[in-house]
């Protein structure tokens, strides 16, 4: 006997269908499932919207002499998650793997054996973990949390064998392995040809190469320092963006210390004076000038009642235009804050009167919408959180604390300089070096053995997607951006991308310190392996003494919202409606300035589902928003960003598409925003989400595809984009339009 492949038993469900229904189903297609029909990876290839990237995430699996006649697949498919992606504590990306074997002989004609296992391993054969044994379907189905890994199909003895000692017939290697060190001579050979002709070595100052010729100032630029895990050839890191340089300009001693934000609870129809302006802040030792609201770090908490509305006078006394946005929430279209759209800039000296409205409870934040890569990450960002009227609206928890997380790029000699009129940084997002919690380098907190403590976190960095845990604690996840879950989830960490929002809950049992961290896998480009980054963030010292009254037993158990559930249903006869819109994210790349073209290309054999950090600063430097245009593309009607043209009406409820081309010369996470409505996540590579959440902004990885539900509640024009700073700026955003109903 041979085992039989999926495609056999789908023809045999088709054969079925057609007698028993008397239509026609089509070999390949999987009647009946609905949400993430849409093709798999294992299923074609190249970019089709709604199919997740066929060299990412499907394993070819390649036989031996054992089984000459075999083949397969390794289908790489996301495992349900309350985040954008699912990783380990450590930062490694967990998969759900399906292998699909056939043309495989009889075990027993390869020797004592009556079965077929599937295994994954990482390149140096250690550790191996058992993914499943193939059924008489020949599939099996296991999980895999590698960096680089293999998958191989052996004949074993039995089934139920937990190690590895049979004959292999099938094997194939992870997109990952395809990274290899660079052709690094003939790098190094090209990049002194390109610098010599400017003459001059000293890093950092000397203006060379083409971006020399492209009109790089003689100087004005700090040059952002190397990463410390990561070597880089001198002769890669004598270029510069090839546009002007700036910093706000201000004698430091003339500006204030910036103090830490203030909470400041405002009701009904109250009135907050809100003022932009430059601020001073020591950071390692260094004096810089930076932005701040109201001259704090971050700007004013502000606490508010779900249902209430208040008043924001706003003035601008920054050195640039700018704008408020209030992230999240589903306010009057013309107090969105975005400039051109929903207002003119403020210019600075003037001001702005915005009407803030709460209808759902939450964390949210506020911030410019105007050069968000100088802005925002200057230190102009608050958040507002949003009490429910409900005192059970979360579980029982002894304090709460709201954290905002960011990075900021750091040199011996101050900030690294933004882009005047250009923002650097185009391809990967501004990437900083030094770890901010509330706009502190270290976060402190004591708490009581057995404190229950709920977190509300927000990232606010430019494009880190954090990964951060507290040692020695458990943590339950409980809200996201506008919701609360369905249902509570216990998780080992919390992957949050730029703008999103998440709530957790977590119980401090032990006495002593547990640490507040950031783990993450990095890449180093050049030599093309991963290696493991820890961060330390903050910590919490926990006392002997046990917090009263006791919440143990409460956080023990996870909650169900039915609420949240019940406030959903009306919403799941849309589930399985056909795609509305479809968007494909992709890049448009100009003239690179060398050397960054030949490596963005070599570069381009595999991406990481989510790029965790940037580990050639330099390099990520210099290319800015004139060579680098980020695209969101209709594929309907060929449109791009601002061209694109959705007309919905308020009522409206619509399936949108979000497909991130992993084709494109680079290609990298995307954390789509919608303003003013909200949305649900219905599915990620095919996979139906589970316990769902009102959304405001989705993590996209690399070659993933997602099914959002919009539910369009509110009229106006509302932006949607990449909330990346740089990707903005680089031109990924369109506007769409919301007529009132009838
Ligand atoms: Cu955080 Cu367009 O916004
Ligand atoms: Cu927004
Ligand atoms: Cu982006």
């Amino acid at each position: 006997m041979t085992f039989r492949g999926p495609r056999a038993r789908r023809q045999r469900v088709g054969a079925v269908l057609l007698l028993a229904l008397g239509t026609f189903a089509p070999a390949g297609s999987t009647p009946g499932e609905g949400r993430g029909e849409a093709g798999a990876a294992c299923e074609g290839a190249g970019l089709e919207p709604g199919r997740p990237a066929t060299d990412l995430y499907c394993v070819e699996l390649v036989p031996t002499d054992a089984a000459p006649s075999a083949a397969g697949t390794a289908e790489l498919r996301p495992v349900p998650t309350p985040f954008g992606t699912a990783v380990t504590r450590d930062g490694e990306h967990v998969h759900a793997v399906r292998v699909t074997a056939r043309g495989l002989p009889e075990p027993s004609s390869l020797g004592p054996y009556t079965a077929y296992v599937a295994w994954a391993t990482t390149p140096v054969l250690h550790p191996v973990v058992k993914l499943g044994a193939l059924g008489a379907d020949g599939v099996a189905e296991g999980r895999v949390a590698f960096n680089k890994f293999l998958v191989l199909v052996t004949a074993e003895a039995a089934p139920d064998v937990e190690e590895r000692a049979g004959r292999l017939v099938l094997r194939g290697q992870s997109a990952s392995m395809l990274m290899q060190p660079h052709d690094l001579p003939f790098i190094l050979a090209a990049a002194a040809a390109g610098g010599d002709s400017a003459g001059g070595h000293e890093h950092g100052h000397a203006a060379h190469g083409d971006a020399k010729a492209a009109g790089a100032p003689a100087d004005g630029w700090i040059a952002p320092p190397m990463h410390p895990k990561v070597s880089m050839p001198e002769a890669l890191m004598r270029f510069r963006p090839g546009v002007a340089p700036f910093l706000p300009s201000a004698d430091p001693a003339t500006l204030a210390e910036a103090r830490p934000r203030q909470l400041i609870r405002l009701r009904d129809g109250d009135t907050l004076r809100l003022e932009a302006g430059l601020v001073r802040r020591t950071l390692r030792g260094r004096t810089l000038v930076m932005y701040g609201f109201n001259g704090q770090y971050p700007g004013p908490l502000i606490h508010v009642d779900q249902g209430t509305s208040i008043v924001v006078e706003f003035t601008n006394r920054l050195d640039l235009p700018t704008a408020v946005h209030w992230h999240g929430i589903r306010l009057d279209n013309r107090y969105d804050g975005v400039p051109h759209v929903t207002q003119d800039p403020v210019p600075p000296g003037g001001s702005f009167t915005y009407v803030v409205r709460f209808p759902d409870a939450g964390i949210y934040w506020y911030h410019p919408h105007h050069r968000e890569d100088i802005q925002q990450d200057l230190g102009l960002y608050g958040n507002l959180l949003v009490r429910s009227p409900r005192p059970d609206y979360y579980g029982p928890a002894h304090r709460e604390e709201v954290l905002m997380l960011d990075d900021l790029l750091l040199a011996d000699e101050g900030l690294v300089p933004y882009g005047r009129d250009h923002a650097t940084h185009a391809l990967m997002g501004r990437f900083g070096n030094l770890l901010l919690v509330n706009g502190e380098p270290r976060y402190e907190l004591d708490v009581k053995q057995g404190e229950v403590v709920r977190f509300f976190l927000t990232n606010v960095a430019n494009t880190r997607t954090f990964n951060i845990s507290f040692t020695g604690a458990r943590m339950k996840v409980v809200a996201s951006d506008v919701s609360r879950f369905e249902r509570e989830e216990w998780v080992e960490s919390v992957a949050i991308a730029p703008a999103e929002r998440y709530v957790v809950d977590v119980r401090f049992e032990a006495p002593g310190t547990s640490v507040l961290e950031n783990r993450i896998q990095s890449i180093d480009h050049l030599f093309g392996y991963f290696f493991p980054e820890v961060d330390t963030l903050g910590v919490v010292r926990v006392a002997e003494e046990p917090a009263v009254p006791d919440h143990g037993a409460a956080f023990s158990r996870l909650r169900a919202y039915r609420e949240v559930s019940a406030e959903i249903e009306p919403y799941r006869r849309y589930f399985d409606a056909p795609v509305e819109k479809d968007l494909v994210l992709t890049l448009e790349l100009g003239e690179l300035p060398f050397p960054i073209g030949p490596l963005v290309r070599m570069d381009s054999l595999y991406f990481n589902p989510v790029e965790w950090s940037g580990t050639m600063p330099e390099m990520n430097w210099i290319a800015t928003t004139r060579e680098v245009k980020w695209v969101l593309r209709e594929p309907a009607t060929g449109r791009e960003n601002m061209d694109i043209e959705w007309r919905f009406r308020v009522g409206d409820v619509v399936k949108i598409r979000l497909t991130n081309n992993r084709y494109a010369a680079h290609a990298m996470q995307h954390p789509i925003h919608i303003h003013g409505q909200r949305f649900l996540v219905l599915s990620v590579n095919g996979v139906p989400n589970e316990n769902l959440v009102w959304k405001d902004t989705v993590l996209l990885p690399v070659g993933a595809t997602a099914e959002l539900l919009l539910e369009l509640t509110n009229p106006g024009r509302w932006m949607l984009h990449c909330h990346v700073a740089e990707h903005l700026e680089a031109g990924m955003m369109m506007v769409f339009e919301v007529a009132e109903s009838g």
